[in-house]
């Protein structure tokens, strides 16, 4: 029988040929299939193997098998190649330039209406005044008007343009709601201030529906109206880091007896109103059994975006509000202490 052979040298020539010129692994795939699928080289050379006499089979099945065995090796080595040049292209193609400047995360600040709140905040704390957070926006009748010595249909109410949900309950009209929440909880003496979010139907260059106030209460025994006077001046010489001219001029408000508002002189020359306060009236005191005999009250209500806007010299209180950064990085106060 003639000897049916393969030529061991040519076909692993032709193989490697192939090979060779192969740059990527979807070829290099495709060339496995060919040489070692189901219906590839090697396997037709082992379907020849049934047509061989048994003493060449031993030989010749042998000889494939080394032949198998070699393109599977060379196979790995050019996968293991082809994986690692897809790498190192792929770092080549994303390296960094470490010589570039970075890019910076633009990270939010404090509202100025917020580091003022706080730096006025400091100030009363070293004068020993308690500070009272969050407080109640969403109030009813009796707290923002009724105890406050401001009856249904005085005349008070009409002043303060009310955002009601209904008959009773509102968006508080002035933080003075607090002065109530605070004497009905807090065993005497009382010594406060609460910064907070107060809500009038007012939009214009000077007014948002949404502005701030702190209120301020003091009662203890011997209160008078020379304290509120002592307090306020200091206050707006702190807060103006300045000897300001300020005048008590008399006022009203339903809550307080001997009201004054306070004006501060302008640069030019002309007042302006920016808080108002007073001596607690008695009737707030004793609805809640204060004796007003024994006890008696300052309070004081500031509109802080006023004072704000004034320090800073802006005139649009609307800026405040767009939350535009390029305006509201500019300002920067803080107090450490
Ligand atoms: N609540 C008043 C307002 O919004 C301001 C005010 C005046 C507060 C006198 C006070 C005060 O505590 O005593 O117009």
């Amino acid at each position: 029988m003639k000897k049916k052979t393969i030529n061991k040298n040519k076909f692993i020539q032709i193989f490697k040929k192939a090979i060779d010129i192969i740059e990527n692994i979807n070829d290099l795939e495709a060339l496995r299939v060919q040489y070692l699928g189901k219906k590839g080289h090697i396997q037709l050379e082992i379907n020849k193997l049934k047509g061989i006499s048994s003493e060449n089979r031993k030989d010749f099945g042998k000889l494939i098998n080394d032949i198998k065995k070699y393109i599977q090796k060379e196979i790995k080595i050019k996968k293991l190649y082809l994986e690692d040049l897809k790498i190192q292209n792929k770092i080549f193609l994303e390296q960094i330039d470490i010589s570039l400047p970075g890019r910076r995360e633009d990270i939010g600040s404090m509202h100025p209406i917020t580091q003022n709140i706080y730096y006025i905040e400091s100030f009363f704390y070293k004068l020993g005044f308690d500070i009272i957070h969050g407080g109640l926006e969403i109030e009813d009748e009796f707290h923002n008007f009724e105890a406050l010595n401001i009856p249904k249909y005085h005349p008070a109410r009409n002043f303060q343009d009310t955002f009601w949900f209904d008959s009773v309950r509102l968006l508080r009209t002035q933080t003075s709601n607090m002065q109530i929440h605070i004497i009905k909880k807090k065993k005497l003496p009382i010594k406060i201030i609460v910064p907070g979010k107060v809500y009038r139907k007012d939009c214009d260059q000077t007014h948002s529906p949404i502005f701030h106030q702190i209120e301020g209460l003091v009662i203890d025994k011997n209160i008078n109206f020379s304290h509120l006077k002592w307090i306020i001046n200091h206050f707006l010489n702190d807060f103006f880091n300045k000897n300001v001219k300020i005048r008590f001029r008399s006022s009203y408000f339903p809550f307080t007896t001997l009201s004054s508002e306070v004006d501060i002189m302008q640069n030019n020359n002309s007042w302006l109103e920016i808080l108002g306060c007073g001596m607690v009236h008695p009737n707030v005191l004793e609805r809640f059994n204060i004796d007003s005999n024994i006890y008696s009250g300052l309070a004081f209500g500031i509109g802080i975006e006023r004072i704000i806007m004034l320090y800073y010299g802006v005139q649009d209180l609307r800026l405040f509000l767009k939350n535009d950064l390029k305006f509201l990085k500019q300002f920067k106060r803080s107090r450490y202490y």
